[in-house]
């Protein structure tokens, strides 16, 4: 590929032989230069080999700095030829390194082969407890019929929890053996019917709220007692409610917890704050009403206690009875839980033994 140069002196001949042998010299570093990184094998080789080859002090760059002594024919000839062979080899390594880097990413992929038939470790996640559950349900379905939820202390004063809701000094639920008295006054509330007052006293009719809360009572421990248990209040107060409404409420809540075939018994009672008074029952959600262990034979399960609100208690409230009428309802929250669940001992749901809570 080296032209002839014309030689006119003496001097020429020098030249072209200058030219002739940097020519030979860069055809066998090239050679040299491929053969090594043919032979690369990894990335910091072919590194390497580029450093030696075409690097700062590298021999291809030494060879244009012999340019000097070239004649000024020759130079460009010789320069264009340096070029080219710098650029195919800068070519060459620059695949050989590509063609690397994928064959070590292979290798890399192929060690790191991920056996997907290997059992997972099991991720343990929270959960929600199962009287939380269900309390959560029963929230939805009396917001979705426009009830507030509110809170009331757990430590009640004796006027609160007796005296206002018109149960009577003598009342047996006052007796020391039902109610934890922490001093003359103060006590664990017995019932979540304490918050009917609070409410009463800081809201005007009308009323609708719940108030889910925990209570207390010196029960003997067994099976299906137990000193803390949990009730959800309700309290509704406004002009013209009538026994209807509380029947429609109840009714409507039995059906969406229990499914719509449950049947609803309101069976006469009696509480000191409502009257009348009602006690709330529904088939048994295991047996459908032919009895069973669950029901213990009867077909129902008492699940509520409920009436119009005593007129004494509104008038105690500083609502007019002339005026304003009102039902009040309160839910066992644990009967609920253990009969959904199945669960026969009421002392699992305190007792918070994880592996019974894992269960749900
Ligand atoms: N507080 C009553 C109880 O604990 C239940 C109840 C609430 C009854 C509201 C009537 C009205 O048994």
């Amino acid at each position: 590929m080296l032209r002839p140069v014309v030689i006119s002196s003496q001097d020429g001949a020098y030249f072209l032989f200058g030219g002739e042998k940097m020519k030979e010299q860069l055809i066998s570093i090239s050679a040299a230069a491929k053969t090594a990184v043919e032979a690369c094998e990894n990335e910091a080789q072919i590194e390497e080999v580029r450093v030696k080859y075409l690097g700062k002090k590298g021999e291809l760059t030494a060879i244009l700095k012999q340019m000097g002594g070239l004649s000024p024919e020759e130079r460009p000839i010789m320069g264009q030829l340096v070029n080219q062979a710098k650029q195919e080899l800068e070519a060459l390594i620059t695949d050989k390194k590509e063609i690397l880097k994928q064959a070590a990413r292979d290798e890399k992929l192929k060690a790191e082969t991920i056996d997907i038939t290997m059992p997972a470790k099991e991720l343990k996640v929270g959960k929600l407890h199962p009287l939380n559950t269900v309390l959560d349900d029963m929230i939805n379905i009396f917001q979705s019929m426009g009830f507030d939820v509110v809170d009331g202390p757990e430590v009640e004063t004796d006027y609160y929890n007796f005296e206002c809701l018109n149960v009577p000094a003598d009342h047996p639920a006052r007796d020391m053996q039902d109610t934890f008295y922490l001093a003359d006054n103060i006590l664990l509330r017995t019932q979540t019917s304490a918050a009917q007052i609070r409410t009463m006293e800081n809201l005007k009719p009308p009323i609708r709220v719940i108030c889910p809360g925990r209570v207390f009572r010196a029960d003997e421990v067994d099976a299906t007692h137990s000193p803390v248990f949990h009730q959800i209040e309700g309290l509704v107060v406004d002009k013209g409610v009538t026994m209807c409404d509380l029947k429609g409420v109840l009714e409507q809540f039995a059906h969406e917890i229990y499914g719509k075939d449950t049947k609803v018994k309101f069976r006469p009672s009696f509480f000191p704050f409502t009257e009348p008074s009602v006690e709330v029952d529904v088939t048994c959600s295991e047996c459908a009403g032919k009895g069973c262990r669950v029901c213990k034979g009867s077909g129902w399960i008492e699940i509520l206690g409920a009436g119009m609100v005593h007129p004494n208690v509104l008038r105690s409230c500083g609502i007019d009875p002339e005026e304003y009428s009102g039902f009040a309802f309160g839910i066992g929250l644990d009967r609920l839980t253990t009969t959904r669940y199945k669960i026969s001992d009421i002392r699992l749901l305190f007792e918070n033994d994880k592996r019974f809570l894992d269960q749900f």
